[in-house]
Formats: C-alpha cells, sequence, structure tokens
C-alpha cells in the first residue's frame, strides 16, 4: 500500500488539492467509479467541484456511489445522498443513470442486498470483486470510517458488498460498503479536517497505542493507494 498525505492550511485549501486530485484523476480516463463519503466535510469539496473552475471536468464518464447512507428519505437532512444532491449533483451536467443512489427509504435488510447487487452488476471487477477507482472516505471522531463503528468493527470483515449498521449513539441504522470493497479500490482518499480528529488521525496513520480498534485503520488497500488530505488542525501531534 503506498500512502500520500497532503497537509493544508484552511479547510477550502483541502477541498481544492481533492477536486485538482480528482480532476486529474478523470483524465484520459473513459469511466471512472467513484463511492462518496457523507457527513459534513464533502459539502465545501462538492461547492467547489460545481463552480466553473472545474466546469471542464465531463461528468458523463463519473459513476457515483455512496460509501455509506443513513436510513432515512433522499429528501431528509441527515441524508447523504440529499447533500451530495444539493452540493454537487444538481449543479453539474451529470446523467441520472450514472447515480446509484442507496435507498435508505427502503427495508435496510433489502436494501443492502439491492446495493450490494448493484456495486456487483455496476463496478468493473477485478480479481473477483467490484474495484472503485476511488473510495472517498470521512472519519469519525470516534474512529469510523464510512459507517463501520468501532462497536461494530466485526462488519468491516462481512462477506457481503454492503452491511447494516447502528450508530452507536443514535441508534441510526445504517447502510455501508465493507472492508473487501474498500480495500480493494485503486484509491482511497480520506478528507479529514479539523482539531476534533487530530488525535485519531495520529493515531491511525502513526500507528499509535490502540490504533487497531478504529476501523479507520483496517483501510490498507493491498494493491492500492491510499491519499489522506488533511488541514493543519486535524494533522496537529504528527511526527
Ligand atoms: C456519514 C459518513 C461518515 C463521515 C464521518 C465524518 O455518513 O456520516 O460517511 O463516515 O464521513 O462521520 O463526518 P464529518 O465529515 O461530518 O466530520
Amino acid at each position: 500500500m503506498k500512502r500520500h498525505i497532503e497537509i493544508k492550511d484552511t479547510k477550502a485549501l483541502v477541498a481544492e488539492a481533492f477536486c485538482n486530485f480528482l480532476r486529474a484523476e478523470l483524465k484520459d480516463r473513459a469511466s471512472y467509479h467513484i463511492a462518496l463519503s457523507g457527513g459534513s466535510t464533502p459539502k465545501d469539496v462538492f461547492d467547489l467541484l460545481s463552480t466553473a473552475r472545474y466546469g471542464d471536468i465531463d461528468w458523463s464518464k463519473v459513476y457515483l456511489y455512496w460509501g455509506d447512507e443513513r436510513c432515512v428519505p433522499p429528501t431528509d437532512n441527515q441524508s447523504n445522498y440529499k447533500m451530495t444532491n444539493d452540493h454537487l449533483i444538481s449543479r453539474v451536467d451529470i446523467p441520472a443513470t450514472n447515480v446509484h443512489r442507496i435507498h435508505g427509504e427502503e427495508i435496510p435488510a433489502q436494501e443492502a442486498e439491492r446495493y450490494g447487487k448493484i456495486i456487483s452488476e455496476s463496478v468493473t471487477e477485478v480479481d473477483g470483486l467490484p474495484q472503485f477507482d476511488l473510495v472517498m472516505l470521512g472519519l469519525g471522531e470516534d474512529g469510523h470510517t464510512a459507517s463501520i463503528f468501532p462497536n461494530q468493527i466485526a462488519l468491516w470483515d462481512s462477506p457481503k458488498n454492503c452491511e447494516i449498521a447502528t450508530h452507536p449513539d443514535s441508534g441510526q441504522k445504517r447502510i455501508t460498503i465493507t472492508g473487501k470493497l474498500i480495500n480493494h479500490a485503486k484509491k482511497v482518499a480520506f478528507l479529514v479536517t479539523g482539531a476534533s480528529k487530530a488525535d485519531k488521525v495520529r493515531e491511525i496513520i502513526q500507528e499509535d497505542g490502540d490504533y487497531q480498534v478504529y476501523p479507520a485503520s483496517k483501510v490498507q488497500p493491498s494493491d492500492g493507494e491510499v491519499y489522506w488530505f488533511l488541514d493543519t488542525d486535524a494533522a496537529t501531534g504528527m511526527k
């Protein structure tokens, strides 16, 4: 696994670094399958990607998936799809057929099954597994990533493409992709900003202390590359 670490002074500069990275990734590609992260961090990225500055991106070759989704309707403010639609999809010329939304409104067990099949049918298979060109990930303050939380870290090793997770505080059900897809991606990009994440970033990247209890520490794509896009607040304490 190759690892790249980019540290920028501000969230805006982190967003710009990621957008430039993505634009370079898309150059000369006929198609590009990306699993998006949710939460709030990607908003700045999606807002910037929607501006004329990145108007040269040909969205017809970009296929969007989600690494996780809250089990809520797509109109709910907690929906990762809604956040992405508000900040990106509704502002760029991407064919609706390129957008593979997780149906958070459906029965979780049925949707985990359905979405796992969508991924298998739509994402290029390499060595018997769907291989995303890029998986975007965030990092929770508890060390979770996608929607695999420390108290359910066993979900990481599920043989399924997708599993049902439960948020440890709210009890909210989530659909999440599992470690077998994340670690089979060509590239994985963490976008992490803010001082509240600094301890986990340091522990995970430097393999300090009990770092292996954090699901994000299991992101180690055997033949892939991991990028950490960090602001200086999140990178505090890194040697
Ligand atoms: C979600 C996520 C989750 C997120 C982290 C960081 O659905 O919430 O995908 O893994 O990336 O919790 O969230 P923030 O970007 O809001 O800090």
